[in-house]
């Protein structure tokens, strides 16, 4: 959800709050793959994932990898079509852009791949469980010091503590 300051709402803030909401990068002929996150297996989800209702609705929710997985196999059942390459690229790519982030349960290897930093840095993550017990909440996470508190702070949808 966009939360809108209250007095925004009141009459007047309509057009400036359209313009919040609606608001489109100047290169919109392009927008439709350039609001996709570059890395390997974007190519590969908009050839796959555009045919049927388009890529944006195949990414508009988040969802932990297990559920994404089976997500896949349903659109193959559907009758998606890729090769075994382009659906693994598919499933590393959603993982790492549009993953719920399991913050206690998931080990270093995939914590790594999802907040996008090294496997070490992963680590300190599991190290704080180990000796703090769970992670209640994205300020806890925020003090693991070698983790960068405004990127988590942009991810902060897709935490499960
Ligand atoms: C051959 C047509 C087709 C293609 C190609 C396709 N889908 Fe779908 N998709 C559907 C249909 C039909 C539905 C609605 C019924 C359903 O949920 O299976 C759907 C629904 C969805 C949903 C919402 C329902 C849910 O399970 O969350 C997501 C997410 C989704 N697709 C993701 C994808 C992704 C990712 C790709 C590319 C790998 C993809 N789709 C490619 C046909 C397709």
């Amino acid at each position: 959800m966009v939360s809108v300051p209250r007095a925004m709402l009141a009459s007047g803030g309509g057009a400036l709050l359209t313009t919040m909401l609606f608001a489109q990068p100047p290169d919109s002929a392009g927008s439709k793959s350039s609001k996709f996150p570059e890395g390997p297996g974007k190519a590969a989800l908009l050839k796959v994932c555009s045919d049927c209702h388009g890529p944006e609705s195949a990414v508009a929710q988040f969802k932990t990898r297990e559920e994404w997985s089976k997500t896949l196999d349903e659109m193959a059942a559907n009758g998606a079509q890729g090769t075994d390459e382009e659906w693994n690229q598919i499933l590393e790519y959603v993982d790492k852009n549009y993953s719920l982030i399991l913050v206690n349960k998931s080990d270093p290897k995939r914590l790594a791949h999802q907040l996008d930093v090294p496997e070490s840095t992963a680590e300190a993550i599991v190290k704080y469980r180990e000796e703090h017990g769970r992670i209640a909440s994205l300020d806890d996470l925020k003090t693991i010091p070698t983790l960068d508190a405004a990127k988590l702070e942009a991810m902060k949808d897709r935490f499960v503590f």
